[in-house]
Order: structure tokens, then C-alpha cells, then sequence
């Protein structure tokens, strides 16, 4: 049987799973588990490039865990990369072939230096913050993906990626890593509900993001209040607010998207009835991910042995690449 082909993806465990993010990018991964192999991780090493307390970190990245195999990611498929060392032993190698000025062009260190400059009295920007595309690098290329499916933002780092195995490849004089391609996959731009100006994240704070795992009457709440006139807007054209929710409904139920549009070109939506019409349809669409969500939270202890197990299989893929790789670059 022909092996199929692999891909690796990596999220961080800081801030909330909201609508964006699983639109955004764990929709697609949970899609792509039919046709590759894949490789997910939880990249709690990047957490705490940026200032972080150790006992939150530890309850994000198994919550995140559990939140991720609701939504659909399968227990063998997910591993946590602090328990697959060998990341960052490789990160090291990768670390002498990535230059100074490359690193100092990347526009994310760019913005999280200027971010921990802007909100912490305490102003320490880490080697780590600096470095972190490297680590990011030895988690793709040890695992050998042809593909990574990550968003717009993270393109410079995989073009990174693909110049640093490239290098590593001069270096020992073979074409040992394959060069993996991004996978950009058409995504919905989702917006905050409180300011349609800016795309959901959780770093915006509660009020602009919706939470997959709130309770239902915030959820309810928070589309209730979600802006849709805001100021003045060309004549013909829909207000960004509306549009957001337009878009939100297209990917969660077409139908009732169809039906809402044309009651809108009429000029006959009444915006009550359409939110509480997103609502239930964002409810009903998310029911089976919370109802696994409660499932997963009732055997908490079992999941996490699995994980350890799953990351120990993945493990054995990253300690052959880690082997290999030191034999060619002349480590002994
Ligand atoms: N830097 C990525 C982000 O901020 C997270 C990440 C770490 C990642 N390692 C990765 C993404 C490997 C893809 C592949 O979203």
C-alpha cells in the first residue's frame, strides 16, 4: 500500500478556541485527516516565548487538547511538543544554519517584541521570541511533511523553513529534507462581532471573539449584541457588521444564508430576527463538538494517557529523522 502523504500543523495553547480559529484553521484539519497523515501539535515550546505562568500553561495546552479531539482531531493524530524532545534538539542543529538577518526580518517577531514593549513593565524580550521560527522549522521538517496548512500570517516562517533545510541540505551535501509547501486553503474571514474592523482573535478580548465552549446564553448573548450598523455606509453596500455575520452564516448553514440574503436585497431583514436566526443555527452547528466537549471533560484522566501514548508513537517518527540527521551533519 502506497503511503500516504504527511502533513504537520502546529497550534499554540494560549487564549480561547473561537469561531474564527475553527473556521479558520481546525475545520480544515480535521478535513485533512481523511486524505494524509497527519501530524498535530500543540506547541506548548512556543507558549512560553512570551511571558507566562506555568501552572495556566499546563491547564491551556490539556485544554486545548480536549477542545481540539471535540472538534474532531483524532487522539493518534495529536501529540504535545514539549513531550516529543527531540523538536528541540533539532531546533539546535537548524539554529546554526539560520542566519541573524533572517530571523530579523520576521514581521511576527516584529509585532510580539513590540507587543511585550507595549503591556509588560517588566520589558524582557527572550532569545526565545527570536529563535522561535527555528523550533517551528525543526517541528515541520522532522516529521517530513509535503504539506503544512497554516494561515497567510504564518507564510514567512514556512518560507523560512524552506530556506533553512535547504541550507541544511548544502551543508551535508544531499537533498536529505524534502522542501514541505504551504497549504493555504480558501478560509472564511471571520470578524469580531464587537468590532467588525478587525479579524476574531481571543487577544482582542471576551467581547470579540465567540468561544465554541461558552455557555449557550453567552453564545446567544454575544450574536444578540453583535454590531451591524456601524456609521456611515455607501449606499448599496452592506455594513461591515452585517456582512460578518453574512459570512459567519454561509459557512454554518448555506440555507438559512440564502434565505436571509434575499429577505436582505428586499430590503425586508429585521436584524432581531436574523441574529436570533444565526444563533440557533451556530447552536445547532456546534452541538456535537459540545456534546463530545462534555463527554471528553467526564474522563479527563484517560484522554490524557492517550495523548501521552500518541505522543509517544510520533515520537518514534521524530527520533528516526533526529537519527539520521545527526549521522549526516557529522554529530558522532
Ligand atoms: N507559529 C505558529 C502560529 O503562531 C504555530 C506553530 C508552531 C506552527 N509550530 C508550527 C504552525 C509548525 C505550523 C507548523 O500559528
Amino acid at each position: 500500500m502506497e503511503e500516504k502523504k504527511r502533513i504537520l500543523s502546529g497550534v499554540q495553547p494560549t487564549g480561547n478556541l473561537h469561531l474564527g480559529r475553527y473556521l479558520g484553521a481546525i475545520r480544515n484539519w480535521v478535513q485533512l485527516q481523511d486524505q494524509y497523515r497527519c501530524f498535530y501539535s500543540v506547541v506548548n515550546y512556543h507558549a512560553i516565548t512570551m511571558p507566562y505562568n506555568p501552572a495556566k500553561l499546563r491547564e491551556q495546552t490539556w485544554g486545548l487538547v480536549y477542545r481540539l479531539l471535540a472538534c474532531g482531531i483524532k487522539e493518534e493524530n495529536l501529540f504535545i511538543q514539549s513531550l516529543v524532545p527531540e523538536h528541540t534538539e533539532l531546533a539546535w542543529i537548524l539554529n546554526c544554519q539560520t542566519s541573524y538577518g533572517m530571523l530579523g526580518r520576521m514581521t511576527q517577531f516584529k509585532d510580539k517584541s513590540q507587543q511585550v514593549q507595549e503591556t509588560s513593565k517588566d520589558v524582557f524580550i527572550s532569545a526565545g521570541l527570536f529563535t522561535y521560527p527555528v523550533l517551528q522549522a525543526a517541528d515541520i521538517l522532522i516529521y517530513k511533511p509535503s504539506f503544512v496548512p497554516v494561515g497567510k500570517d504564518q507564510e514567512q516562517h514556512l518560507e523560512l523553513t524552506r530556506n533553512i533545510a535547504q541550507r541544511f541540505n548544502n551543508v551535508v551535501g544531499k537533498e536529505y529534507f524534502e522542501l514541505p509547501e504551504p497549504l493555504f486553503t480558501p478560509i472564511p474571514k471571520v470578524m469580531s462581532t464587537a468590532d467588525p474592523s478587525r479579524k476574531m482573535s481571543a487577544s482582542l478580548g471576551d467581547k470579540h471573539n465567540i468561544d465554541l465552549f461558552a455557555d449557550e446564553k453567552r453564545i446567544v448573548k454575544q450574536i444578540r449584541s453583535a454590531v451591524t450598523d456601524s456609521g456611515e455606509v455607501a449606499e448599496g453596500t452592506m455594513s461591515p457588521g452585517v456582512e460578518n455575520l453574512f459570512n459567519i452564516l454561509k459557512e454554518i448553514n448555506p440555507g438559512k444564508h440564502s434565505d436571509f440574503l434575499e429577505d436582505y436585497n428586499k430590503g425586508e431583514l429585521q436584524y432581531g430576527v436574523f441574529k436570533t436566526g444565526i444563533a440557533d443555527c451556530l447552536l445547532e452547528y456546534l452541538q456535537p463538538i459540545r456534546e463530545r466537549f462534555a463527554e471528553i471533560s467526564s474522563d479527563k484522566k484517560s484522554v490524557r494517557n492517550r495523548i501521552k501514548e500518541s505522543s509517544r508513537e510520533i515520537q518514534k517518527v521524530a527520533t528516526q529523522t533526529l537519527r539520521e540527521v545527526k549521522e549526516i551533519a557529522g554529530l558522532i
